[in-house]
């Protein structure tokens, strides 16, 4: 069997070879223009157009990542090949963590202490240190979403969730499903005060928060984006974070990524820039993950995180 790794940089090496001591008998290349021996599999990461030319035979695409975007708009992909993404693989645990780590700096007003420290300043300020006052809200709910709920169900937070299929259900969580009417999103969003984005980018979801949207959420709400940046129209969240009507945002991906030197989320003191890191693939658990996978499609069984097409996730 032969295997070709398509990662920019440094990791396609460490990919390479931590993929290899799960499959002691492939035959395990990293992919350079002008790379043309015909692979079974493919393992990477925003494949260059020239990538799909020279590996008409393969049987699969794994995704390094859980996103698939980077996969779907190549224009030289065929339309029958099946894309795999990573599921979980610690991803979720680290999502989870995430999104904690936010929500209790919000809730125990922690960026102004600072601010107060910095002054040597004591003034003890008002907080509502309840989580049943924290309602938050999880939009999608896949493999990463279902954990980020259920660990803030778990903590004690009141938890809405938004998923496009009404069979997707968490306990301890209200869903809102897309399945049950358009309604349902307003509704969702009028309920939550920190909005958790976690949904794909697709058609379906490409500014889905822009600045209509996003005025749904309470005043004094808070927006976390973990997904992917073209999920939110970043006029219409500055707007509204500028009129008070939202209070904060953490951020971890961006329309352009690394973030613009000019773009106005770098100094807004009301935005918290991380870049793209809020779950990092774990190459050990990932490459163990996609090595059992590319066995078992060799082995022509079934395997599961192929993507949709038609959902494009
Ligand atoms: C990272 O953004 C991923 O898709 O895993």
């Amino acid at each position: 069997m032969r295997i070709v790794i398509v990662v920019g940089g440094a990791k396609a090496q460490a990919w390479r070879d931590t993929i290899a001591s799960h499959l002691r008998d492939a035959q395990i290349d990293i992919w350079q223009p002008g790379f043309t021996q015909p692979a079974d599999f493919a393992v990477g990461w925003t494949p260059p157009p020239q990538f799909f030319i020279d590996q008409p035979r393969l049987r699969a695409f794994f995704s390094v990542g859980a996103g698939v975007e980077h996969v779907l708009h190549n224009p030289n992909l065929p339309a029958d090949l099946p894309i795999v993404r990573v599921e979980d693989a610690g991803m979720g645990e680290q999502m989870v963590d995430y999104c904690r780590f936010e929500v209790l700096r919000w809730m125990q007003r922690r960026d102004e202490y600072v601010a107060q420290q910095a002054a040597g300043v004591w003034e003890p300020l008002d907080s509502a240190f309840s989580r049943t006052e924290w309602p938050v809200g999880v939009f999608g709910l896949g493999v990463l979403g279902r954990q980020v709920a259920s660990a803030f169900a778990a903590d004690g937070f009141p938890v809405n969730a938004f998923a496009r299929s009404s069979a997707a259900t968490e306990p301890g969580v209200q869903l809102f499903a897309e399945a049950d009417g358009t309604d349902r999103f307003e509704a969702f969003m009028r309920a939550t005060k920190v909005l958790m984005i976690l949904a794909p980018l697709t058609p379906a979801t490409q500014d889905k928060f822009n600045r209509d949207t996003l005025r749904l959420l309470p005043r004094g709400s808070y927006v976390i984006n973990v997904a992917r940046g073209g999920l939110i129209v970043d006029e219409g969240l500055l707007e509204l974070l500028d009129s008070g009507h939202l209070n904060g945002a953490a951020l971890d991906v961006f329309r352009t990524e690394p973030l613009p030197a000019e773009h106005r989320y770098w100094s807004h003191p009301r935005v918290r820039v991380t870049p793209h890191t809020a779950a990092v693939t774990p190459l050990g658990p990932a490459s163990k993950q996609i090595a059992d996978k590319i066995t078992q499609l060799a082995a022509n069984q079934n395997v599961t995180g192929i993507v949709d097409r038609g959902r494009a996730y």
